[in-house]
């Protein structure tokens, strides 16, 4: 009988590294942005002013902006108001050219501002812009160098045929180009029911869109769809903001009519003070 081999001895192999496990992302730095619409011309500056004094008393865990009117950029850049960005409400999708009335990415950051508004629900309504023409306008933004502030949102009428989440996927689809970052895109859902209406969703409704919305971007964008801010807007007013900022996955604020007068707005920030 051949001696019984003993089994050879397996060099017990150098065990890999272990894969790093996964960083979960910083969250990211909440915005509060204040859409001034068309309201304002210079006697208004004082509210910005007494904003930044404000601020300076009391420091804000958010980042603040103000998106005046085109024609207020200037004199607010003007302000040097400290802690306080400046954004535009819509550009054109091109640089320059025959396009009259209309501004452009570059025209804005030239004036000062640091973001601009895409696709508000105002102007998919009232100038009837489409998924596409919002998308031209996100790449307008990143071209010039602006941080692109996208709005999507469902009516009444959606909310009710319980179409709202398909709706507000396929904006988020429809809307964005491929390469958004959580640096230059932030998106803003916000019911057109809510906008100045004194009516806002429940604190469950935001979050089934927001949680919606955050996995649909993680999908698409991976780490950075899950730093991507998501704004809520719609009737966001000092005496609910803390709740509406306290839902999972809201990461400011899109603010219109209590965003005129430092002291609303002031109180909508204190959420995060
Ligand atoms: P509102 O507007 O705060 O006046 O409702 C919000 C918006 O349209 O951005």
């Amino acid at each position: 009988m051949a001696p019984r081999k003993s089994a050879p001895k397996i060099k017990p192999s150098k065990r890999p590294n272990p894969p790093n496990p996964p960083k979960a992302p910083k969250p990211p730095k909440p915005l509060v942005a204040g859409n001034w619409k068309m309201n304002g011309t210079r006697k208004q500056l004082g509210e910005l002013r007494k904003l930044a004094t404000a601020l300076a008393r009391k420091k804000a865990k958010a980042e603040v902006m103000i998106c005046p009117p085109a024609t207020l950029l200037g004199p607010m850049a003007a302000v040097k108001a400290k802690g306080v960005l400046l954004g535009g409400q819509d550009c054109h999708a091109n640089v320059s050219g025959a396009h009259t009335g209309d501004v452009s990415a570059e025209m804005l950051k030239d004036a000062g501002a640091k973001a601009v508004i895409v696709g508000h629900s105002e102007r998919r309504a009232d100038h009837g812009e489409t998924d596409k023409q919002v998308k031209a306008k996100v790449e307008a933004a990143h071209r010039a160098g602006l941080v692109a502030i996208m709005c999507i949102g469902e009516s009444l009428k959606q909310r009710k045929a319980g179409e709202t989440l398909k709706l507000v996927q396929s904006q988020l689809r429809g809307s964005l180009p491929n390469g958004c970052t959580a640096k230059n895109t932030v998106i803003a859902y916000e019911p057109v029911w809510a906008i100045g209406s004194g009516l806002t969703p429940t604190v469950e409704q935001i979050e089934a869109v927001h949680t919606a919305l955050r996995t649909a971007l993680m999908r698409r964008f991976g780490d950075e769809g899950a730093k991507m801010r998501i704004l809520y807007g719609g009737s966001v007013k000092p005496s609910n903001a803390a709740e509406l900022m306290a839902v999972p996955n809201v990461n400011g604020a899109l603010v219109g009519g209590a965003s005129l007068t430092a002291k609303d707005f002031g109180g909508i920030i204190d959420a995060y003070r």
